[in-house]
């Protein structure tokens, strides 16, 4: 375990992001939280290839004045896949050709080699028992350092992933959410690891909105305030063409960390999930049949969320990171 974390009584995050739009909320949101101490954020790809993830990771880092924290590299395509993946048009169009919305940081000239799998899978800070692992893409690396270290899953304490749609549609098929789509094998082996997990998907995720009256105030604290607000603004005129009824964008990574953070945040249901792996339901996140009377639930999957109170931090906590009061 790292002495920076044993000497102080923070709790432990560690991210796994594909570094889009909603991730670098998700980023700003941890860093402005005063309970948790970001120890590193591994990369994966979905909504970018897994290496512009990590520069994205890099430069918003820098940007928010957090360059010592460690970004590690990720696995660069999905469990079953032969080939590296890089994101569909459909993607590239939601959050742009650079992840960002085209918004262009002024740093991003960090690199990193440090390899994310092997973080997962050894390093000290992932078995301090309070660690808050929080993936907002595919379960690709998790997968993979559970595999490489299958004690992992009981050395973990808990995961709390956003991802999958327990009792609403998916957002890329009528059953699939975007990062279980990504991946359905790496979110079926996590599911059925024997992790605690907790999934934070579209079933609350398009319940909490930001909207451009929000990102209008950003724009007042500084560069870093002008640039989120820029991405942002890109992100909620996606929606408008896409999702007119929402009001503005869906914050589906923020609310990912904010629930691990603060799990009373959300209301659950708890249940052993599956993921369908093939024919049309393929990546859909459904209670497994074969676990279903298992007295032990190791999900718990967020159907309910306090919206008003999740606005409020989500105010307070980015306003803090981009350099406000
Ligand atoms: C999820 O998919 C990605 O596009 C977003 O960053 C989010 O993690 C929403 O389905
Ligand atoms: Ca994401």
């Amino acid at each position: 375990m790292s002495d920076d974390i044993r000497g102080t009584s923070r709790i432990p995050l560690v991210l796994d992001l594909d570094t889009g739009i909603d991730d670098a909320l998700a980023l700003a949101y941890a860093l402005g939280s005063p309970e948790v101490e970001l120890v590193g954020v591994v990369s994966s790809y979905g909504n970018v290839t897994m290496e512009t993830a990590a520069r994205n990771t890099c430069a918003l880092l820098e940007l928010l004045g957090r360059p010592d924290i460690p970004v590690y590299l990720g696995l660069d395509r999905p469990t079953a896949s032969a080939g590296p993946f890089s994101p569909p048009p459909g993607v590239v169009r939601i959050h742009g050709e650079n992840g960002l919305g085209g918004a262009v940081l002024p740093c991003g000239c960090r690199t990193t080699r440090q390899n994310g799998v092997d973080f997962i899978a050894n390093a000290g800070v992932m078995r301090h028992r309070e660690l808050c692992y929080v993936p907002t893409g595919p379960l690709t690396n998790l997968a993979a350092a559970l595999r490489r270290s299958p004690g992992l899953a009981s050395r973990l304490p808990r995961v709390t992933f956003m991802g999958g749609a327990l009792t609403v549609p998916g957002n890329v098929t009528p059953c699939a959410e975007a990062n279980v789509h990504n991946d359905p094998e790496a979110a079926d082996a996590v599911l059925h690891s024997g992790l605690r997990t907790c999934m934070v998907g579209l079933d609350v995720t398009h319940q909490a909105i930001l909207t451009r009256e929000e990102t209008a105030a950003w724009r007042e604290l500084g560069a870093a305030g002008r640039l989120f607000a820029q991405m942002a603004d890109y992100y909620i005129g996606i929606y408008e063409k896409n999702n007119p009824c929402l009001g503005g964008c869906a914050l589906h990574d923020p609310l990912a960390v904010a629930a691990a953070i603060d799990p009373t945040l959300v209301r659950c249901l708890s249940a052993n999930l599956c993921v369908d792996l093939t024919g049309p339901t393929r990546g859909r996140t459904v209670c497994d049949p074969a676990r279903l009377r298992d007295a032990e639930k190791r999900c718990d999957v967020a159907l309910g969320v306090d919206v008003p109170r999740f606005l409020g931090e989500f105010r307070t906590r980015v306003r803090r990171a981009l350099g406000g009061r």
